[in-house]
């Protein structure tokens, strides 16, 4: 989104070369899974909206992109302050080459019923390969409030002639972006809409608090239960995207893991707690201070049982990168992963770099787990401490390609990351940001591969 940032191509590749903890301070952006939302709940209005703390990553630019071929116009007027206006909507399909990039074409569903009263959406949904990620949930959602919904042509055809109605709708799991599109309808739909077993992310939050402050009158009940009261219009606003939480957390436990000391600007205490507590049983040092919060070793760290779980539980997007810091904990760690089926594909390379963690398709757990009678790999135990060495890796998803990273830079020797243009979707020049931490890092840019200006490090 920020206008001249550089952005990776499919084709870059990173060089690293391992060895060097990471020290030093850095700022944490807006949460990508905000921003990208709140672009499009902004949709519903035809007045102006003004983003501040607007992180510079692919899948904001690309939900921009989405945006605005449905009408919206941007402004930039800094660097992380993006204006939009959707003075009207142009169209009501969603173009096809946006189909299976991020998952947000489905969440044009409210704007586009609203404003519209039609719209065509690419039925192949998108976002990391952590999980088949169905929408059936999002589509029940919208027949339940009174829309029509036919599949045409690989693409769901949606007609909402009347304006939606609220109703009560249980939701068979906490999902987040299901939560968050049927939130963007029911703020304009006739009557209460009573959103049960409710996704209560942070980031489910803050996307209320914007609505809120457009015009929309949302309860919630510490029982998951949204009660939403419709109004007939809502209008433009400013808002400050709540920072990255899973950025931090990512950082703080690439300080932990290389052995390191960085503090991580923005960071909330309120938004990380679970993740704090799993790190203080391990015993990692972390210290909360008034605009941030320090992350650093202290020391040898210890084994631990984790189970991810939806919020106020253990995020699944902490787990890849807490797990690669397990490795270099003493004795034997077990992970449940019980949010995505799929989500220990990043592993295999892991034991190539000589990490000792064994997958398991039995639920290494307590909580209720939906994958129990599945062949899904979803637990896994990890033995620690051990060396890691260089490997020559490739990105499955975003939160795996961070992982590499920390791995990569504790690791003996040299590594080859390849599919860095995942890292772009929800990192922030990540390898400048590493590299001004201690990290040695080289990016070889685009189809040459040739390679390019070396970022040097300064600590
Ligand atoms: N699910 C269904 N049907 C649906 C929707 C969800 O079965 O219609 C299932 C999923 O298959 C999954 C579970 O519900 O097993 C939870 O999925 P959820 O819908 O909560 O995930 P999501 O909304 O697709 C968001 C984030 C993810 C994050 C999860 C969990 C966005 C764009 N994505 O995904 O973020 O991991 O919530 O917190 O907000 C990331 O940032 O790297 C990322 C993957």
């Amino acid at each position: 989104m920020t206008a001249g940032m550089e952005a990776m191509d499919d084709m870059d590749e990173l060089v690293v070369e391992g060895g060097s903890p990471l020290k030093g301070s850095v700022e944490v952006r807006g949460a990508k899974n905000v921003v990208t939302k709140l672009m499009v709940a902004s949709m519903l209005t035809d007045e102006p909206c003004i983003f501040s703390n607007v992180p510079s990553i692919g899948d904001g630019r690309l939900t921009q992109a989405i945006c605005q071929s449905m009408g919206m116009r941007c402004r930039q007027s800094s660097e992380h302050v993006l204006a939009v206006q959707t003075s009207d909507i142009i169209r009501s399909d969603v173009p096809a080459e946006y189909a299976g990039s991020n998952r947000l074409a489905i969440m044009l569903l409210g704007p586009l019923l609203h404003r519209k009263g039609r719209a065509v959406i690419p039925a192949v949904s998108g976002g990391d390969r952590i999980g088949p990620r169905p929408v059936d949930f999002h589509l029940e959602g919208y027949r339940m409030m009174g829309a029509n919904i036919e599949v045409r042509d690989q693409a769901y055809l949606v007609r909402a002639p009347q304006r939606l109605k609220g109703t009560e709708i249980i939701l068979p799991y906490p999902s987040v972006t299901t939560t968050e599109n049927l939130l963007i309808a029911a703020v304009l739909a006739e009557g209460k809409t009573f959103i049960r077993n409710a996704a209560i992310e942070p980031e489910v939050m803050d996307l209320i608090m914007f609505l809120q402050k457009m015009g929309a009158i949302i309860d919630y009940n510490v029982d998951r239960t949204l009660a939403i009261e419709g109004v007939k219009s809502l209008g433009g606003t400013k808002h400050e995207i709540m920072p990255d939480r899973i950025v931090a957390a990512s950082l703080g436990a690439a300080a932990i893991a290389t052995g390191g000391d960085i503090f991580v600007k923005g960071a909330r205490q309120a938004d990380m707690s679970t993740f704090l507590n799993a790190l203080r049983r391990i015993g990692g040092g972390f210290d909360v201070e008034s605009d941030g919060i320090r992350f650093y070793r202290q020391g040898e760290l210890k084994s631990i049982t984790l189970e991810t779980n939806v919020h106020p539980g253990f995020m699944t997007d902490w787990q890849p990168p807490f797990v690669i810091l397990l490795t270099q904990a003493h004795g034997i760690s077990v992970v449940h992963e019980t949010v995505f089926e799929d989500r220990f594909g990043y592993v295999k390379e892991l034991q190539r770099m000589g990490a000792d963690v064994g997958l398991y398709d039995t639920c290494l757990g307590r909580l209720p787990c939906r994958f129990a009678s599945s062949n899904y790999k979803h637990s896994c135990v990890i033995k620690g401490p051990t060396r890691l060495h260089g490997a020559d890796v490739s990105i499955p998803d975003l939160r795996a390609g961070f992982t590499y990273l920390i791995a990569a830079i504790l690791a003996e020797g040299t590594s080859v990351i390849d599919g860095v243009h995942h890292l772009d979707r929800g990192y922030e020049s990540i390898d400048k940001t590493l590299c001004a931490l201690g990290a040695k890092i080289t990016r070889r840019c685009g189809s040459y591969a040739s390679e390019s200006s070396a970022v040097t490090a300064k600590q």
